[in-house]
């Protein structure tokens, strides 16, 4: 009997599955069950390394549907369960919030309730719930968010997580189950869906087409490497203590034109052809309610915990590129998908002048 049974949503997502990766490559005594929607998101190419790999089992399950939940989750052996599953971008939660409330309240809440009943039979050790910085709002130039920082959701995106992290701490004060919420900043990597910054930018100098910046490229996010993500993770699914948040962060500050500029840099040296491909920075409409700053102080994973990050930027952000670079059928097929006709879609609503 293998000792983690983990049961992982959103695990055919970007960090699902890179979570995936992290723990089937360290440990052989472990069984992961991923289930997932599939939504325009989730992707088994994001998880084909494991198919036929024993440890590994796979559910298409939509966490909004109550009784498919319980249905399809009675007889899967599980000790501890890690919540991926979201909507997740904050362009699309503007243009249909109502997919977002959906599957990241009501999603969060059945997997919850879910959650009560494997606690009843003793059977769950933790539920680790993902969630993000974005719920305490925005920074101006000053201060980082701890744990203790007020929640502030400014965005449909953010308030549907700030939701699901409010009844997430209802359980553990009313049911007593043994949840932890962690909260990390803007993670970049590979298997990352090509809608957010680094992705798009990344895949926009490659063929060629504008780099869309918003409003004047100035606001800040705060860069944490997906694999640094995952380990912080399962090191507070291991030792964290029930009932707390962690913030998980690196301390790695910078701005939108910097990352875009770093991005630009880098595919010169790997693509000269397309060079200088600074030249395709075009600034566009700025989003509504747009964030001006994340920051998260992470002193407390770190002192608590003893984590510390693997990866330095410079050497991840590479990774990253040089990911994208290697994996040309993995992006190629999701760009002559609907994703096409969506980023067409979303580019002229959003971004027009
Ligand atoms: P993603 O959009 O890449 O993946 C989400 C996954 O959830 C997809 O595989 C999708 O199919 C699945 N999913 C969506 N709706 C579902 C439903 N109703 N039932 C079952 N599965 C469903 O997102 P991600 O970037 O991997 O984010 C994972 C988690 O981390 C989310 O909870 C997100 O809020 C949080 N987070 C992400 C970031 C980031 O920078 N990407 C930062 C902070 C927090
Ligand atoms: P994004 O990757 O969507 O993450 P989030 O909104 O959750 O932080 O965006 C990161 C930053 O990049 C954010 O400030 C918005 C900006 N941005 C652009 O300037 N252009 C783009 O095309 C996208 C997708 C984002």
């Amino acid at each position: 009997m293998k000792q983690r049974k983990i049961l992982v949503t959103g695990g055919a997502g970007f960090i699902g599955s890179n979570f995936v990766h992290t723990i089937l490559e360290s440990s052989e005594d472990v069984s992961i069950t991923v289930v997932d929607k599939l939504t325009y998101a989730g992707n088994l190419k994001n998880l084909e390394k494991w198919k036929n790999d024993p440890r590994f089992n796979f559910i298409k399950l939509d966490i909004t549907d109550k009784t498919e939940v319980f249905a399809k989750l009675q007889n899967v052996a599980i000790t501890e369960i890690a919540h991926f599953a979201a909507e997740s971008h904050v362009d699309r939660s503007i243009l249909g919030p109502e997919e977002f409330i959906k599957t990241n309240v009501m999603g969060s809440f059945y997997m919850l309730e879910f959650a009560r009943t494997l606690h009843a039979k003793k059977e769950l050790k933790v539920f680790l719930h993902v969630s993000t910085d974005e719920v305490f709002g925005s920074l101006s130039a000053d201060g980082a968010f701890t744990e203790t920082t007020p929640y502030s959701p400014n965005s449909p995106y953010s308030a549907s997580k700030a939701g699901s992290d409010h009844l997430v701490r209802a359980y553990f004060h009313t049911y007593g189950l043994p949840v932890i919420t962690t909260n990390c900043s803007n993670n970049y990597g590979p298997f990352h869906f090509p809608e957010k910054l680094i992705p798009l930018m990344i895949l926009n100098c490659l063929q060629g087409k504008p780099l869309p910046v918003y409003g004047t490229g100035e606001n800040i996010r705060d860069w944490l490497f997906v694999k640094d993500h995952c380990l912080a993770i399962d090191l507070v699914m291991r030792e964290g203590k029930f009932g707390e948040t962690y913030n998980i962060g690196t301390r790695n500050e910078k701005n939108n034109l910097e990352i875009v500029h770093r991005i630009c840099e880098l595919m010169d040296k790997k693509n000269p052809n397309g060079a200088p491909h600074k030249k395709l920075v075009q600034f566009v409409k700025d989003r509504p309610g747009h964030d001006f700053r994340y920051a998260i102080d992470p002193a407390k994973i770190e002192t608590e915990l003893g984590w510390k990050p693997k990866y330095q930027f410079d050497e991840a952000i590479e990774q990253t590129v040089d990911w994208f670079l290697e994996n040309k059928p993995w992006w190629e097929e999701i760009l002559s998908g609907d994703y096409n006709k969506y980023y067409e879609f979303q580019y002229k609503e959003l971004n027009s002048k």
